[in-house]
């Protein structure tokens, strides 16, 4: 009830307020005389590019409104805030509430510039105050204004987020859901993953043979442990949270609840070469992984010691979807994989996978962090420890997982670590 209060008088103060702004930047924009002895046709044209403007200053309040949403359940829109507890009602996935919410706050937007339309040809139609071309010219003001109104408001809305100290995000210490993450992206192998699986099996060609891997940040899932298997002596699996590791032990045991990694080893097989593996070759894959997985830990990215009192280095160190899905601040990001890097020896491998030029992905109608990478951070960070020539910084689309809040992928494959540099003694 508070909440919707909220967005009542939320959505009274940013109308009032939208509607003086247009209005002024429309008769402003008309009086000043800038745009007079404009012709029907580039009358239109400035309407139109007024238009861009606005879906521009749109996009920031749009990311803004979705962030309250997700952190305080409240909105400037009563259509958004309607749509997004209505979607959330019959279906637990973030990606539709979030383009439901959207689609209620752009229809409401739409439907405050109706007045306006009215108000501007009525006038142009009905007398001789104003002429058609300038009634096309207030509009271009009056969506000028609105495209300022709605940037101004993104940005001060999230202003306010962040000084309440609410994150926007889920909290992985209490509100991650292995279950609901195994259903949401796990239930079958989609573009993401046959591109990352794909592009580990790949990688794993080059990796030390016969030596201890890591697999950092695992969550509760298996799909890019199968790719190590031929390859490495033991696999450790790492993760912060006991709740994956105890999904993961369920499939190690066999336990008839477990998720069905069946597709992912069948896949896996496939990217190794394998045109079309037999039952028994995805049996003998999981037989195999089972046996190599020797050893599940937890693990702490913002830790020195990420592997606390089991700290080691590997020959090949695999992290997917970890530090980059755990943070929303870039600097974070590089301190956490410079701490993973660290777990790599001398000479050793190092595996990733991250998300791309996103802000935040969605597992059960929650969104998580991300810190908006891009290829060229990730690269720029891995040649501090890798040489060039043995560096791979890859972006991948895959538009269909816009829906899950991200829409491309970065893969990385680095080999042959520097040695960490020796303290001289003074
Ligand atoms: C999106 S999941 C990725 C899981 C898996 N690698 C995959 O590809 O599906 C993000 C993982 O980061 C882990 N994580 C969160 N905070 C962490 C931290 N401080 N240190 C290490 N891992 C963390 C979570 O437990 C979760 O398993």
């Amino acid at each position: 009830m508070e909440k919707w209060a909220a967005t009542i008088i939320a959505n009274a103060i940013s109308t009032y307020a939208l509607d003086t702004i247009c209005t002024a930047a429309g008769v402003l924009l008309v009086a000043s005389g800038l745009l007079s002895g404009l012709d029907f046709r580039d009358a239109v044209i400035i309407l139109a590019l007024s238009y861009l403007l606005w879906a521009g200053g749109l996009s920031t309040s749009l990311a803004a409104n979705w962030r309250l949403l997700e952190s305080t359940g409240t909105s400037t829109s009563l259509l958004s805030k309607l749509a997004y507890d209505v979607a959330g009602h019959w279906t637990r996935r973030g990606g539709i509430r979030r383009t439901l919410s959207a689609a209620g706050y752009v229809v409401f937007e739409l439907a405050k510039e109706s007045p306006y339309y009215l108000g501007a040809f009525g006038l142009a139609f009905a007398s001789d105050v104003i002429s058609g071309e300038e009634a096309l010219v207030f509009l271009a003001g009056a969506n000028a204004g609105a495209a300022a109104y709605e940037f101004a408001l993104g940005r001060s809305t999230r202003f306010l987020i962040g000084i309440a100290g609410k994150t926007p995000y889920a909290s992985f210490e209490e509100e991650w859901e292995p279950a609901q993450y195994l259903t949401d992206y796990y239930s079958t192998v989609d573009a993401d993953e046959r591109n990352t699986i794909a592009f580990f099996a790949e990688a794993a060609r080059r990796m030390p043979a016969d030596e201890p891997a890591l697999v950092f940040g695992v969550g509760p899932t298996l799909h890019h442990v199968f790719a190590l298997a031929s390859r490495a002596s033991e696999i450790h699996l790492g993760d912060y949270l006991q709740c994956n590791l105890d999904e993961i032990t369920r499939w190690i045991e066999g336990e008839e609840e477990a998720h069905d990694w069946q597709p992912f080893v069948r896949y896996t097989l496939r990217c190794e070469g394998g045109d079309n593996p037999s039952g028994t070759a995805v049996l003998e894959r999981e037989q195999l992984t089972r046996a190599k997985s020797t050893t599940l830990l937890r693990v702490d990215m913002r830790n020195d010691r990420p592997l606390a009192g089991a700290q080691q280095c590997y020959a090949t160190v695999l992290t997917a979807y970890c530090v980059d899905s755990a943070t929303d601040s870039l600097d974070d990001w590089q301190a956490c994989m410079r701490r993973v890097v660290g777990l790599v020896r001398p000479g050793g491998t190092l595996l990733v996978a991250a998300l791309g030029r996103t802000r935040g992905y969605f597992v059960g109608g929650k969104a998580f962090p991300s810190p908006f990478l891009e290829a060229a951070d990730m690269e720029k960070l891995l040649r501090d420890y890798f040489p060039d020539s043995a560096l791979t910084v890859r972006t991948v689309s895959v538009p269909e997982c816009t829906p899950h809040g991200f829409s491309s992928i970065i893969l990385a494959e680095a080999h042959g670590r520097f040695p960490p540099p020796t303290l001289v003694q003074a």
